[in-house]
């Protein structure tokens, strides 16, 4: 096996500025990835892609709305003159915005499915020509265990997270033929600013519901990205791994 998962390989994180993307930054950059930070908080992308330099690694910081589809081509445009050729998409930028459907405005509604779904569509049709010429690439995109199991409140989130599976097996089957493997990763409860509005009490609830009794750090979803973005998964295409602590099985 090579020392190093992903050396001389590129590869594009949505949303790395914070979380699990920035995370997924910095597993890539640790296994010898150059790293494309694309974030809608440049600041933070900034801040993200030093510190991936200051370890000596490649990383570069994009200020980029996801659900835009011209800043997604002047991202995509910039970020192949830099590092020449992306071999990795990492689809993760993701937001929230609960509530009943009762309650759930039209807004709520178009917010989480630009940003989740639609983010995953511009990127990956930005990206995806290069891939087919080198008949070569690996996409991931960050569903949710809330995609396969619903949650209360999370009518738009879920159906986003649903749409990514969707999508994920469909252009699995698609591009195949070129060699590119799509895959999605499906997380529970993972440590993060989304879920840091989680109560103490909500908290402790969750981990009695998860059978490893612990919520997730970032770094777990990072691993499960590395392995999907290595030689080490070129026979996976189409699947969703759920990384989740046993609480969906
Ligand atoms: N934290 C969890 O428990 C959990 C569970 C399942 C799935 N997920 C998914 O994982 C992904 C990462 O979530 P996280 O928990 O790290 O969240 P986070 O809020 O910590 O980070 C999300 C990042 O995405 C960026 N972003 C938001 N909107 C954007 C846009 N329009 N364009 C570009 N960037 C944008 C934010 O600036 C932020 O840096 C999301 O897709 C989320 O739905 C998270």
């Amino acid at each position: 096996m090579q020392a190093n998962l992903l050396e001389g390989k590129n590869a594009v994180v949505t949303g790395g500025a914070a979380g699990i993307g920035r995370a997924i930054a910095q597993a890539f950059a640790a296994e010898g990835a150059g790293v494309a930070i694309c974030d809608l908080d440049y600041d933070g992308a900034k801040k993200a892609a030093e510190e991936i330099r200051s370890d000596g690694a490649i990383a570069k910081a994009y200020e980029t709305d996801v659900s835009d589809w011209e800043s997604v081509m002047q991202v995509a445009e910039k970020a192949l003159e830099d590092f020449g050729v992306i071999d990795i998409l990492v689809n993760n930028a993701g937001i929230t915005r609960d509530n009943l459907i009762i309650r759930m405005s039209d807004e709520e509604w178009n917010d989480v499915l630009d940003v989740n779904l639609k983010g995953v569509f511009n990127f990956t049709k930005a990206f995806v020509p290069g891939m087919l010429r080198r008949r070569s690439g690996k996409i991931i995109s960050i569903a949710s265990v809330v995609g396969i199991m619903g949650n209360a409140g999370q009518a738009n989130y879920a159906a986003s997270k649903a749409g990514i599976i969707g999508f994920t097996k469909s252009l699995a089957r698609e591009l195949a033929p070129r060699r590119i493997n799509v895959n999605a990763i499906a997380p529970g409860f993972i440590k993060t600013g989304m879920t840091e509005v989680l109560g103490e009490e909500q908290k402790s609830a969750l981990s009695e519901r998860i059978p490893l009794s612990r919520l997730g750090e970032p770094e777990d979803v990072a691993r499960s990205a590395l392995f999907l973005a290595s030689e080490l998964s070129d026979y996976i295409t189409g699947q969703v791994l759920v990384v989740d602590g046993g609480m969906v099985m």
